[in-house]
């Protein structure tokens, strides 16, 4: 299955009663596999989470913490940029070059890379140490 393949699948059990807007994620670990996330809403908006942070977090939970690859997908009329936050998420498990693919149901693509995305990002090297 292709990685974009699985955030389309994955959207599928999005939980969004709120916005009515599902959005599929899927990244590649540097081992090959492939984990998944969708978003999930609640009625204390602030809580809801998006496809990339679920994505993510199932991706750390397996013990991974290098992604190579990302496929984002939602039913909107262009491809959907990850929000800011989630930029920041695949930054810290991403480099510059790894490509990101944004999608829409209808077939659209856009491809880009985490460093597109996040250009001057925070990241350690601010701290002054390694981490
Ligand atoms: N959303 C994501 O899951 N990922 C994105 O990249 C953009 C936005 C979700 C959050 C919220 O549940 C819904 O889409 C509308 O903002």
């Amino acid at each position: 299955m292709s990685l974009l393949d699985a955030a389309r699948a994955v959207r599928e059990m999005a939980y969004a009663p709120y916005s009515h807007f599902k959005v599929g994620a899927a990244v590649r670990g540097v081992s090959g596999a492939i984990y998944r996330g969708c978003n999930v809403e609640n009625v204390a908006y602030p809580e809801g989470t998006c496809a990339e942070a679920g994505a993510i977090a199932a991706m750390v939970a397996a013990g991974e913490t290098e992604l190579v690859e990302v496929a984002v997908i939602a039913d909107s009329p262009s491809p959907v940029p990850p929000c800011g936050g989630c930029r920041q998420k695949l930054a810290e498990f991403g480099r510059h070059d790894t490509p990101v693919l944004l999608a829409t149901l209808a077939g659209g693509t856009q491809a880009t890379t985490v460093g597109e995305l996040l250009p001057g990002r925070f990241d350690a090297n601010h701290m002054g140490r390694a981490g």
